[in-house]
């Protein structure tokens, strides 16, 4: 999604404002720009494509000043194309955005009738021709910033140059992220820390309906009414030390690093020697709770999937999942007595973002499971556990999504037991089956290139499906969108159960089903499943354990031999294997692995 970035110091920023958009390249882009100061005027440079484009474009049409604003452009209103990139301009401001403003058509409209001419199909343009009216008006840059704020709909963050007042950055944040950085001769704004990682780490986080001021050797918050407040600056924990080592991509790093993202967890939350599982500050009264609701987006709505089976089975209690934008506008009641769980990779969601405040906004007890500490979930939610899989670069979620899985099944083990619902030493033997899932996902890991035929038997059919059952049916649905994202292959996730009622209309020679169907209680019933696809002629692409696979390989055109599992293990090793297959045939069929067409790593926008 769009990154925006700032910075005003006392030497020339061009370069800066580059890194710090390499630095925000992860969350997905389709075009890119900066813009400095110039005397009561601005230079952009603009181009369609990456940041090297950007600076070789520079480095054709030098630009230097001491003042200035860069972006990366995820397309929403208007096309990719140098018009519609940022920073955008009128003869007052030049303006980089991050969000979407809901109500921009009735805002053009009214633009339009006082004369305002729009140059581009964005919907940012609003923000800039807004700002000029008020200072057309009279107002100052810091009135009319916020007074143009006041007009809009929607979740955004912008930050604004004002041509007339020479090395002075403005930001506002309604709802998409945006921090100030504190560097040491220069003062930066930016979408997150990791933009800023090369230059500070010192950080003060924008709430809602702040405004910063950034002059070359201050700053100042203030609320939209002009209240400076005092913030605390924080220590950035993200975004230090992310580089792709010896690996192709960043997906396959990550996908390597599973083990040990899956071990350390376990150091962090139990101790030893009584295994005792704790969350520091997460000090929930779980008798109380009536009933788990969580909320989530992509594949962590498939961890919370996963996790629904496992805390149901544990502990007596229902819980639902919902889909972030469904959940957020959904009429219902939220419930006092539930514990409200929102879970997220980047912690910047809208549609996950927009879910807590409803329910923050309610008062009922809310818990965010996230991977970036000083993310807006994390701050927002009454508690928070963090899942420590460290920076996540490929747009595929992978090893955040273990982390989650791992977590949540701290969370089941760690709710159940304090309510009595398993006995201690029913904990201590969970514990200890967790503590050989790192080395099961290193076994898998290890064989790798026995996925390759899988892959490739794979890699050429237009169609997928992807079949499991339980606790592995959102594996199933996880196998089937990393799939989709990043080989651009229509892939479907099916309950196993579920395909007699409709799906297995499409089986047939050219489509084959992944069956993921690991040897437990509802084995036999998988193989009835893959029985009747196999009878219909569909290819079968087997994941199983050995036992599994020596009843079913007959039938499987490819197979691939997972470890023995149990209960937590099951979906955790399951999803390494999807991960797996989606990276393989992404890399055969040569395409983007780290950033997909149309994707982005952090989905600000609703
Ligand atoms: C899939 C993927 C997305 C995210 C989804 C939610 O590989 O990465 O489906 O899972 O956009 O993102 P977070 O977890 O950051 O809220």
């Amino acid at each position: 999604m769009c990154g925006i970035v700032g910075a005003v110091g006392n030497k020339d920023i061009v370069n800066d404002l580059l890194t710090c958009l390499y630095n925000l390249e992860y969350r997905g882009y389709d075009s890119a720009g900066v813009a400095v100061q110039l005397d009561n005027s601005v230079e952009i440079r603009k181009v369609v494509g990456g940041i090297k484009s950007l600076e070789n474009l520079i480095k054709n049409e030098p630009i230097s000043g001491r003042c200035g604003i860069g972006h990366t452009r995820w397309a929403t209103h208007g096309a990719p194309s140098v018009r519609n990139s940022h920073p955008i301009s009128n003869p007052t401001v030049t303006i980089v955005h991050n969000g979407i403003i809901d109500n921009y058509t009735a805002l053009k409209t009214e633009l339009i009738a006082l004369g305002f001419e729009f140059k581009t199909d964005t919907d940012t343009e609003v923000i800039a021709h807004l700002i000029e009216l008020y200072a057309k008006k009279g107002y100052d840059p810091f009135d009319a910033v916020t007074e143009a704020a006041a007009r809009m709909d929607g979740l955004y963050a912008f930050v604004a140059l004002f041509h007339a007042h020479e090395n002075k950055i403005f930001g506002y944040k309604h709802g998409a992220p945006l921090i100030v950085g504190i560097g040491n001769d220069v003062m930066y704004l930016g979408s997150d820390a990791i933009a800023l990682s090369a230059f500070t780490k010192k950080i003060v986080y924008l709430e809602d309906n702040e405004c910063a001021l950034l002059d070359n050797i201050s700053y100042k918050i203030c609320d939209e009414h002009g209240n400076e407040k005092n913030k605390e600056v924080r220590e950035a924990v993200a975004g230090s030390g992310v580089s792709i080592g010896k690996f192709p991509h960043f997906m396959l790093k990550e996908i390597m690093e599973q083990p040990q993202v899956l071990a350390r967890i376990l150091t962090k939350y139990i101790s030893d020697s009584s295994y005792k599982i704790t969350f520091p500050n997460v000090d929930i009264d779980y008798t109380s709770i009536t009933s788990v609701k969580i909320v989530a987006c992509g594949s962590s709505y498939y961890s919370a999937s996963v996790a629904s089976y496992w805390i149901e089975d544990l502990i007596p209690v229902n819980v639902s999942v919902d889909i972030a934008s469904e959940f957020c506008y959904r009429s219902q009641n939220i419930c006092p007595n539930c514990l409200y769980i929102f879970i997220s990779q980047s912690g910047e969601t809208a549609d996950t973002l927009a879910s807590l405040k409803r329910v923050s906004a309610s008062g009922a007890k809310t818990l965010s499971i996230v991977n970036v500490e000083e993310s807006s979930i994390a701050r927002l939610a009454q508690y928070n556990i963090l899942t420590q899989a460290g920076a996540e670069i490929s747009v595929a979620s992978t090893k955040a999504c273990t982390a989650q899985l791992m977590v949540l099944a701290l969370f089941a083990l760690q709710m159940a037991s304090s309510r009595g619902d398993i006995t201690d030493s029913e904990l201590k033997s969970k514990i200890l089956q967790l503590q050989q899932v790192s080395d099961l996902v290193y076994e898998v890991l290890v064989n790798e290139k026995k996925m390759d035929d899988i892959a490739s038997s794979i890699a050429n059919h237009d169609r997928v499906l992807f079949i499991g059952r339980g606790d592995t049916y959102p594996v199933a649905l996880e196998g089937a969108l990393k799939l989709r994202e990043i080989s651009y292959i229509t892939a479907m996730g099916i309950a196993a159960g579920e395909l007699k009622h409709g799906t297995i209309a499409l089986v047939d020679e050219g489509t084959p089903t992944i069956v993921l169907a690991p040897y437990n209680n509802l084995f036999s019933k998988t193989v009835g499943s893959a029985q009747s696809i196999h009878a219909r002629g569909g290819p079968i692409e087997l994941l199983s354990s050995d036992a599994g696979v020596e009843q079913l390989s007959s039938m499987a055109r490819n197979f691939f031999i997972l470890p023995h599992s149990d209960f937590f293990s099951t979906p955790i090793i399951y999803s390494v294997a999807v991960q797996l297959i989606a990276y393989k045939v992404a890399v055969l069929k040569g395409l983007n692995v780290d950033k997909p067409r149309n994707l982005a790593k952090s989905v600000t926008v609703e």
